[in-house]
C-alpha cells in the first residue's frame, strides 16, 4: 500500500480536496471546544505580551485535525509555519538548518513527532528550553562546543500516539492537548460546511447520514462527501439525500457506524477464529494481512471507542455489541470474562 494511504487513509486525489475545505482560523474549526477556549486564551495571552507562545504537543488518531489546528495557531498568531515531519528529519544537522533558518516568532511543526531519531531528539531539547543550539566544531581532541543563540520560536508537535513520545521531550512541551473524536452533530456541521464549499445542495438528514458513518473522523466525513458527490451526481439529481447517502455509502461498503471492510474482517477473525479474544496484535494482523500500526492507530480507536473491542492485560476481546453488530450471538460466557480483565484503556 501507498505509504500515504496508510498513515492518512486518503488517496492522493483527495488532498486538493482537503486542503480547500481545511479551516484557516480557530472560528471556523468545529468541535473540539475544550482545546479551542484554552488555546484561544493562551494565543491573547501571547499577542498581548508580544512574545512567543508555548510549545504545543498536539495528539489523537489520524485525521482528527492535528495539522489544521497547528496551521490555524500560525494563522491566529500571524505568523509564518515550517512544516516537516519526524521520519524527514534524518540527522541532527537536517534539523540544526530547520531551527538555524526561523524567525522569532514562527512555528515549526513537526508531524509525527514520535519517529525523530534519538539524536535529533536531543539537538530539540536545548532548542525547546533555552532557544539555543548546542553544535561540536571540529573532530578529536580539540574539538570543542559552541552555542549558538536561536530565535524564540514555538514547536507544534503532532502524533498519534503520546506514549511513544520519550518522556524528556513530552516534558519540554507547556500545552499538551488530546483531540477527541467528534460527535455525529459536530460531523454534521463539518460536512454541511464541506458540501458548501464545494457548491453541492443536500438536505440535512443526508448530511446527517454521512456524519453517522464517518468514524468520528473529519477527514473520513469529508472522504465520504465526496463519493456520496459521485453518486448523487450519477444516479441522483445532485443533491445530497438520505437515501442517496445511505445507498452510495453502502455500495462502497460502509455500514450504518461507519465500519468499513476492514473494521468487519477484525471482528469476525476474533469471533471466528479466536472465540471472541483475548487475541495479540500481531496474531490478528497476521490472520487479517493487515498492518499492526495500521490496526493500532487507525481502526481499533473507532471500535473501541464504540465499545465493540477492549484492550486486556492478554490481548484484544470483543464484546457482545460487536457480536450483535455482525449479526452473531454472544456465547454466554463473552461477558463476564472479558469485562472482569478489561482494564481502563487509554487511547495510547
Ligand atoms: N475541527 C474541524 N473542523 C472542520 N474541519 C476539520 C476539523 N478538523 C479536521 N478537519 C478536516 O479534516 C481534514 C483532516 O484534518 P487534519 O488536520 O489533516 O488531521 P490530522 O493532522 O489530525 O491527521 C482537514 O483537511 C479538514 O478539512
Ligand atoms: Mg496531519
Amino acid at each position: 500500500m501507498d505509504d500515504r494511504l496508510v498513515m492518512t487513509g486518503m488517496r492522493p486525489e483527495d488532498e486538493d480536496i482537503e486542503m480547500s475545505l481545511r479551516p484557516h482560523h480557530l472560528r471556523e474549526y468545529i468541535g473540539q471546544d475544550a482545546v479551542k477556549s484554552s488555546l484561544s486564551i493562551y494565543i491573547s495571552a501571547a499577542l498581548k505580551r508580544h512574545d512567543a507562545l508555548d510549545h504545543i504537543l498536539l495528539y489523537g488518531p489520524p485525521g482528527l485535525g492535528k495539522t489544521t489546528l497547528a496551521c490555524i495557531v500560525a494563522a491566529e498568531m500571524g505568523q509564518n509555519i515550517r512544516v516537516t515531519s519526524g521520519p524527514a528529519i534524518e540527522r541532527p544537522g537536517d534539523l540544526a538548518s530547520i531551527l538555524t533558518n526561523l524567525n522569532a516568532g514562527d512555528i515549526l511543526f513537526i508531524d509525527e513527532i514520535h519517529r525523530l531519531s534519538r539524536a535529533v531528539e536531543e539537538v530539540l531539547y536545548p532548542a525547546m528550553e533555552d532557544y539555543a543550539l548546542d553544535i561540536m566544531i571540529g573532530k578529536g581532541p580539540t574539538a570543542r562546543s559552541m552555542r549558538l543563540d536561536l530565535p524564540k520560536f514555538t514547536l507544534v508537535g503532532a502524533t498519534t500516539r503520546a506514549g511513544r513520545l520519550s518522556a524528556p521531550l513530552r516534558d519540554r512541551f507547556g500545552i499538551v492537548f488530546r483531540l477527541q473524536m467528534y460527535s455525529p452533530e459536530e460531523l454534521s456541521q463539518i460536512v454541511a460546511r464541506s458540501a458548501g464549499i464545494l457548491g453541492m445542495p443536500y438536505d440535512d438528514d443526508g448530511i446527517l447520514e454521512i456524519a453517522k458513518r464517518s468514524r468520528g473522523t473529519p477527514r473520513i466525513a469529508n472522504r465520504l462527501l465526496k463519493r456520496v458527490r459521485d453518486y448523487a451526481q450519477v444516479r441522483g439529481n445532485g443533491r445530497i439525500t438520505a437515501q442517496v447517502a445511505a445507498e452510495s455509502l453502502q455500495m462502497q461498503d460502509v455500514d450504518d457506524l461507519g465500519l468499513d471492510r476492514v473494521d468487519r474482517a477484525l471482528l469476525s477473525a476474533m469471533i471466528d477464529k479466536f472465540g471472541g479474544g483475548p487475541v495479540g496484535l500481531d496474531t490478528l494482523a497476521a490472520v487479517t494481512g493487515e498492518d499492526a500500526v495500521t490496526i493500532e492507530d487507525v481502526y481499533e480507536p473507532y471500535l473501541m471507542q464504540l465499545g465493540f473491542i477492549m484492550r486486556t492485560p492478554r490481548g484484544r476481546v470483543c464484546t457482545p455489541a460487536a457480536y450483535e453488530h455482525l449479526g452473531k450471538t454472544p456465547p454466554a460466557t463473552v461477558k463476564s470474562e472479558n469485562t472482569a480483565d478489561a482494564e481502563q484503556t487509554q487511547l495510547f
